[in-house]
């Protein structure tokens, strides 16, 4: 099949790699200039693992080309998958304007019996909404308009992209739903789950899929909480709770809230959804709520551990990513937080091995090794769950700080070697001694995040 993608992001730029990758001609097609020119060039402008192999690989073979012409990328496409962003207003309602600007552009140059499909996120109803866009442009043409979600996530989005765990399809007649089925034949042969069913269902399962998610990730957040209050270990309950197969164990890890450009998006555009249509989602809205309070907690946890005396206190930063594996910081915890121990007087120092984020601007002095930012830190804060974290040498930590505080908001260093080192580490969720069943897999112990007693008692 030959196949157009509109917006080659991090979506995008997956799909067309990863739908070349199963044998078909792709061309991905972005107005951003630069980012063509970097891909034509060999560079990839987003670092997501696996992916530049493909692309190589797959431009050399000339089944994947790249252009900012969306008329000649368009012109030949039995499919056009529409990828370009829907950012969130400030209602919370997301902002169709690229998605109605790129049906329009596509309009022209659309053959007959071509399938326009929305891979981006949007609300329900949005499918029919761009076959009218479409017709209003090109009166008289036969076309099929489909929704396909897309559910890979960053930083495993190669792999989640070939091994799905479901394939959907929002299809209101029969071509559409052949030329899609067709297209992803290579995964649905392989056993990949087909959900076929109309538009308007395959765009509420997006959002009711990653509201459910995110509610996992605020639900055990909160559980992590009273763990703290009653001296548990959230990573023996999550453990606990997620060998119930009907739980499972997958996103109950607590962490400093949700970012990323998806959750805080989708969670917000589902709950507008809810208000609009008159069936309030209000465990959503709760959840968006609570995911925000963590963040300024935890700078609030940051400013009480470093106490009133100090004066320009240097915070030591590790991870401005909104998870490992991805250069991507939107909406992460970072940016909610840093900007509060800056305002609070603090200097900032970050280290991150892909984020960068031009947001943040000068305000901080960004490093290139973690140790280099934690030379002289009065306290180390821990934000994203990166392998190199967890394997810090503590013992050359202990050397250069000043302090001898440690955040860890993913839970990633051994609560036992952290306070040999002679640390004060506060994990989260955890303040009990490591359970003795046997199988219980967590090895740590020490004081926790907002531990009162433990903050007055000497390390
Ligand atoms: P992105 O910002 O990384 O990429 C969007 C791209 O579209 C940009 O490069 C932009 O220049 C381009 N673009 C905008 N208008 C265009 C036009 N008219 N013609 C050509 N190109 C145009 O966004 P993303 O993260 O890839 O997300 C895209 C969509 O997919 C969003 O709706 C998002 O919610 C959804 N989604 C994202 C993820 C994810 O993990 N990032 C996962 C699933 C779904
Ligand atoms: C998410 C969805 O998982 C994916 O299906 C959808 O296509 C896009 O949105 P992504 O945003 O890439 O993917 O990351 P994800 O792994 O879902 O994590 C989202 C946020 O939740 C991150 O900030 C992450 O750190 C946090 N999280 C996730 C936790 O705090 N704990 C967990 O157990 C899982």
């Amino acid at each position: 099949m030959r196949i157009a993608l509109i917006g080659a992001g991090y979506v995008g730029l997956t799909s067309g790699a990863c739908f070349a990758q199963l044998g078909h001609s792709v061309t991905c097609v972005d107005i951003d200039q630069s980012r063509i020119s970097a891909l034509k060039a060999g560079r990839l402008p987003i670092f997501e693992p696996g992916l530049e192999d493909i692309v190589t690989r797959k431009t050399r073979q000339h089944r994947l080309r790249f252009g900012s012409d969306i008329e000649a990328g368009c012109r030949d496409a039995d499919a056009i998958f529409l990828a370009v962003g829907t950012p969130s207003r400030p209602d919370g309602a997301i902002d169709l304007t690229f998605i109605e600007a790129a049906a329009r552009q596509i309009a022209r140059p659309m053959r007959r019996d071509v399938v326009a499909v929305i891979k981006s996120t949007v609300v329900p109803g949005t499918a029919r909404r761009l076959r009218e866009v479409i017709a209003e442009a090109r009166g008289g043409l036969d076309f099929s308009v489909a929704s396909n979600p897309e559910f890979l996530r960053e930083g495993n989005a190669v792999a989640d992209f070939l091994s799905p765990d479901r394939i959907v399809v929002g299809a209101d007649d029969p071509r559409a739903a052949k030329v899609l089925r067709e297209i992803y034949a290579p995964l649905l042969a392989k056993g990949a789950p087909g959900l076929f069913t109309n538009t308007t269902n395959a765009e509420m399962i997006k959002y009711a899929a990653n509201a459910f998610l995110a509610l996992k990730v605020g639900f055990i957040n909160e559980v992590a909480d009273l763990c703290e209050q009653i001296g548990g270990d959230v990573m023996a309950v999550a453990e606990g709770i997620g060998l119930d197969h009907r739980i499972g164990r997958a996103f109950l890890s607590p962490g400093p809230g949700f970012g990323g450009s998806c959750f805080p998006k989708d969670t917000r555009a589902f709950a507008e959804i809810g208000r609009r249509h008159g069936a309030p989602q209000h465990l959503t809205e709760t959840l968006i709520d609570r995911n925000e309070d963590r963040k300024n907690a935890i700078a609030q946890q940051v400013l009480r551990e470093i106490g009133s005396d100090r004066k320009a206190p240097h915070v030591a930063v590790l991870g401005v990513a909104f998870k490992a594996n991805t250069d991507d910081a939107r909406e992460s915890a970072a940016l909610t937080i840093i900007p509060q121990l800056i305002e609070a007087g603090c200097i900032v120092h970050a280290h991150d091995p892909k984020a960068r984020p031009a947001v943040l601007g000068a305000a901080v002095i960004w490093h290139e090794t973690s140790y280099e930012a934690a030379a002289g830190a009065d306290i180390v804060l821990i934000l994203t769950e990166w392998d190199e974290y967890r394997d810090l040498d503590l013992k050359q930590l202990a050397r250069l700080m000043a302090g001898r505080t440690i955040i860890d908001c993913r839970n990633l260093l051994d609560f036992g070697q952290a306070t040999q080192h002679g640390f004060r580490h506060l994990a989260i969720g955890r303040a009990a001694p490591p359970a003795t069943q046997p199988g219980h897999r967590s090895r740590a112990r020490g004081a926790r995040v907002g531990d009162r007693r433990a903050a007055a008692s000497p390390i």
